[in-house]
């Protein structure tokens, strides 16, 4: 049985009717590498009920952060949802997942590509200074359906590119290109459109996808996980195998509560 820790939540923040962020207490004693994710829950009757988190705040951060949809009936999220400042939340230690950068080989551009909560890892991984030492240009992707679904733009517009160590590097390196399917956007689309259609590379300057260059992380729905896997396939991408080998991609199913 994987060890838990008890954290305790340090303030919720509602993005809209389905999507909200919280941050809890981290025991100083818990690592884990950037993109990775954990069991994460409350004890409802007694018992833990866990799922799968990506963890969003970067692994130099006194504090987690946990990114979630709220499903009414949910049995985790339609708790979850209700948290407060002060209540508890179980964390266990054992922090695993593919989207890590030790399992990409060297490149000059990294795109990171989510849906929905597919946000979560790569939140962790655009505010780690090693992403920035290993790529030049790193692309934040970020594919919803409303515009109110674009958790964090403002963070990652406007707050991230101030940060007090890492701003220099993120004004240079980092690129978001948030893309919405479902209202009026500046970028209207699904991410793979976007690809396919050169529209993505248009909007960020750079070079249609290329396994000599880039290397992606992907993370969202298995239909969307399905689909970027077929486009980077076809483009010769050579995902990062199970024995662990470096990769030209990587892939991880973003969480969702039925
Ligand atoms: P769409 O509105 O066209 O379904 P969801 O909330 O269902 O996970 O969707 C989040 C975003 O991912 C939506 O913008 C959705 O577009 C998009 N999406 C859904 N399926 C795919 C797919 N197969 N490839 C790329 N994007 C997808």
């Amino acid at each position: 049985m994987v060890a838990m820790a008890t954290e305790h939540v340090i303030d919720v923040h509602h993005w809209n009717d389905t999507l909200f962020s919280f941050r809890t207490t981290r025991d100083p004693g818990f690592r884990f590498d950037s993109g990775h994710f954990v069991m994460m829950g409350l004890e409802v009757d007694g018992r833990p009920l866990l799922r799968a988190y990506s963890i969003a705040s970067a692994s130099y951060e006194e504090h987690l952060e946990f990114f979630s949809i709220k499903v009414p009936n949910g049995p985790l999220t339609s708790r979850l949802q209700h948290l407060q400042p002060g209540d508890p939340v179980i964390v266990s230690r054992k922090p695993t997942g593919t989207l890590v950068l030790n399992d990409l080989k060297p490149g000059k551009h990294l795109y990171l590509l989510g849906t929905g909560t597919g946000l979560a890892p790569f939140l962790s991984l655009v505010r780690d200074p090693e992403t920035y030492e290993r790529f030049d240009r790193i692309v934040l992707a970020h594919g919803v359906r409303t515009v109110s679904d674009l958790a964090y733009a403002d963070y990652l517009e406007r707050e991230l590119p101030q940060h007090e160590y890492l701003g220099e590097l993120i004004r240079e390196k980092l690129i978001y290109y948030p893309t919405v399917t479902r209202e009026a956007f500046a970028n209207r689309g699904r991410i793979t459109d976007a690809i396919a259609d050169g529209v993505m590379s248009r909007v960020t300057g750079l070079p249609p996808l290329n396994p000599d260059t880039d290397r992606v992380m992907l993370c969202g729905s298995p239909a969307m996980l399905d689909d970027l896997a077929t486009l980077l396939d076809g483009r010769g991408f050579q995902a990062s195998p199970r024995t662990r080998e470096p990769g030209d991609y990587v892939i991880e199913r973003a969480f969702v509560e039925k």
